[in-house]
């Protein structure tokens, strides 16, 4: 299907729409996950942070926040959403990209995440080992994934994961 899609960096004026498909995507349940528990620790990255818009309005979001680990740094990305009508097109797959090249040209030093590693490996994630890092809340160590783009960026991750202002 060939969809006139618009990507863009998101703006204060998206936000009620990124809630929207945020909630239609994940329910109640996302305020209990351990990544929204480290991105409650504060703002995330406008500027590295995208929607895709159809007909003027927003059918998927990804968001990105600065975070720290021991003496390593990184963003987390996250929430990924497509509305369902949009799903299966390449929509998510294109925001990730997206998102990691806007990463790579701020000279970020890696991204991580925590998602299905079926889906994110084939766009450069690797699970980070296990036991380097812990979330504030338990989660499968299968689904730490990362993208390094400075070399020895995820090495330097250690210990607990959180908001960098936090
Ligand atoms: C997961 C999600 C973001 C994918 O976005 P999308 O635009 O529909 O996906 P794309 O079109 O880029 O990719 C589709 C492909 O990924 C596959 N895929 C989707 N979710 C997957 C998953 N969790 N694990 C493995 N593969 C997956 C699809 O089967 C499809 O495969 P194909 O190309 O072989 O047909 C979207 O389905 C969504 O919003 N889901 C609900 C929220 C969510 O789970 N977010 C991710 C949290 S980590």
């Amino acid at each position: 299907m060939s969809l006139a899609v618009i990507y863009q960096p998101e703006s204060p004026a998206h936000d009620p729409e990124i809630d929207a498909i945020n909630e239609e995507a994940f329910g109640p349940g996302r305020f209990t996950r351990a990544a929204y528990k480290i991105r409650e620790g504060g703002p995330h990255e406008r500027d590295l942070s995208f929607v895709a818009m159809h007909d003027g309005t927003v059918i998927a979001s990804v968001r990105m926040t600065r975070i720290v680990a021991g003496r390593g740094r990184a963003l987390l990305l996250g929430p990924l959403a497509v509305r369902p009508a949009f799903k299966n097109i390449g929509i998510g797959r294109r925001l990730v990209a997206i998102a990691l090249e806007a990463a790579r040209n701020a000279g970020e030093p890696c991204v991580v995440l925590v998602g299905d590693e079926p889906y994110y490996g084939p766009l450069g994630f690797k699970r980070i080992a296990r036991g380097q890092i812990t979330m504030p809340r338990p989660v499968d160590p299968d689904r730490l994934l990362a993208v390094e783009i400075l070399s020895g960026a995820v090495a330097a991750l250690t210990g607990e994961i959180r908001h960098a202002d936090a």
